[in-house]
């Protein structure tokens, strides 16, 4: 499926069924439309800021268990991101230093902030067994949903 094709479908669960779902729910339909649909997709997952910590905190996702459930600011690509305010878009994992192994089968990963009043409250975090998988049209479909969340964050 095309990303034009599954935008509705984000924006759809946070309109008419927003009255529906906790937050956390909505969040978890998310990472599971795109792990359903994008094909290099693997590991599909929200990071948020854990309250006045400097440290982020494993929110909803779909795809192998973590254990990086905390993860402080400045360290590996999320905690990086957290800091820069700028989307990461790693081709090749194994030629970073700064960079949290999750899984072994991991090649790739995609990173893309998300701000609520000009502030980066968290993060949505994409790995992928393919290797170079991303490009622009990722980035700007994910920066798309990232606003998207924005709306209910604030
Ligand atoms: N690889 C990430 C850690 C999180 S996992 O991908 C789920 C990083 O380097 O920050």
């Amino acid at each position: 499926m095309t990303f034009d094709a599954l935008k509705p479908q984000i924006e759809e669960l946070f309109s008419n069924k927003r009255h529906l779902l906790k937050l956390d729910d909505c969040l978890l339909q998310v990472c599971k439309i795109l792990h359903e649909n994008v094909p290099h997709y693997d590991w599909v997952g929200f990071y948020f800021k854990n309250g006045n910590k400097n440290e982020l905190k494993l929110g909803p996702y779909v795809g192998e268990p973590t254990d990086h459930t905390i993860i402080p600011f400045g360290k590996g690509i999320c905690g990086q991101v957290a800091v820069s305010n700028k989307n990461f878009v790693v081709p090749d994992v194994s030629a970073q230093d700064n960079y949290i192994a999750c899984s072994i089968t991991v090649k790739a990963e995609i990173v893309i902030p998300i701000f609520v009043n000009g502030k980066n409250v968290g993060q949505i975090d994409i790995d992928s067994n393919t290797p170079d998988p991303f490009t622009e049209e990722d980035e700007r479909f994910l920066e798309f949903v990232c606003e998207t969340v924005a709306k209910i964050l604030s």
